[in-house]
């Protein structure tokens, strides 16, 4: 049965499947411990500058000038708030996390100013493409099918799905979730594309997984036992297990993914100055700096 997750490669995901056995990683910081401002609402500090005829401006900016939003002067995000260390409420009832910071990086280097649309996981996509909000981040990891629906830019971070047991549970190996087990996944989302495909096709099939609006529901499901394993991306796990006792992450086969923005298909001209935004980031190591103030650094 070490196949299941392998088998799922080959199909529409375009996934590369890490070397079996990967060392767990070391426990993340716990999100609670995050406390910086979520700096949804940054400031647009740039916009005198991206409307300027400056012949000097970084590709960003200059690519700014003529950038469509959904709303002028703002960058939407659509996203599921419930994904900690990516996307998570603060203890104020702003937003915060790694997407939420490189977001507003994002934005600010367009002259926008972000805004947080929080949703269903299962909505962040179509949000997207019915032009309700310009960019999809939420963890959101690339897949083929997705691709049809939106463009992606550079990844900037990579996910691995995990299971999570209680403590003292028979679910030692993924091949023990074909046991008849109940799982709980997330709606919408690779987790959930994973197990509840056709056992043929390398899933467990639908009747063995039950879906939840968001991993904290899947986690209480778990806890009352309502099913036996959550499968669930392993940053939002470290953070789950650390906050609920009790529960463990398996050390067993992973499934490596890439977490990418979608935006429209419509929308060249935002794709393009939000994946060149990204990319500046990325080089400039802005990036890494935020992904090592939520992740431990030892991972
Ligand atoms: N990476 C997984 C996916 O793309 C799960 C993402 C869930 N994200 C969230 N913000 N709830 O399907």
């Amino acid at each position: 049965m070490k196949k299941y997750f392998a088998l799922l490669l080959a199909g529409v995901m375009a996934l590369s499947l890490a070397a079996c056995g990967g060392s767990s990683s070391a426990p993340a910081a716990p999100a609670e411990t995050q406390k910086e401002e979520a700096a949804a609402e940054a400031p647009a500090e740039e916009k005198a500058e991206a409307e300027a005829p400056a012949a000097e401006a970084p590709a960003a900016e200059e690519a700014a000038a003529e950038i469509k939003t959904v709303e002028a002067g703002k960058l939407h995000m659509a996203t599921n708030a419930a994904f900690p260390p990516y996307e998570m409420i603060s203890d104020n009832g702003g937003f915060e996390g790694i997407d939420v910071e490189i977001a507003t990086l994002i934005a600010q280097k367009l002259g926008l100013e972000l805004v947080v649309d929080d949703m269903e996981f299962g909505s962040v996509i179509t949000s997207v493409q019915g032009g309700k909000s310009d960019i999809a981040m939420a963890g959101l990891t690339v897949t083929e099918e997705r691709k049809q629906n939106v463009d992606f830019t550079e990844s900037y971070a990579t996910g691995v799905q995990v299971i999570i047991v209680p403590e003292g549970s028979d679910i030692a190996t993924v091949d023990d979730l074909a046991n008849d087990k109940m799982i709980g996944v997330q709606d919408g989302t690779t987790g959930y594309i994973y197990c509840s495909s056709p056992v043929e096709d390398g899933g467990y099939g639908e009747d063995h997984v039950t879906s939840y609006p968001n991993g904290a529901m899947a986690i209480e499901a778990l806890k009352g036992g309502k099913v036996d394993a959550v499968v669930i991306d392993n940053e939002p796990a470290k953070a789950f297990v650390q906050a609920n006792a009790g529960l463990k992450i398996l050390d067993t086969e992973y499934i490596i993914e890439n977490y990418a923005i979608g935006i429209s298909k419509d929308n060249n001209g935002l794709r393009d100055a939000v994946n060149n935004a990204l990319k500046e980031l990325i080089a400039d190591g802005s990036v890494q700096q935020i992904v090592d103030k939520y992740i431990n650094a030892e991972n």
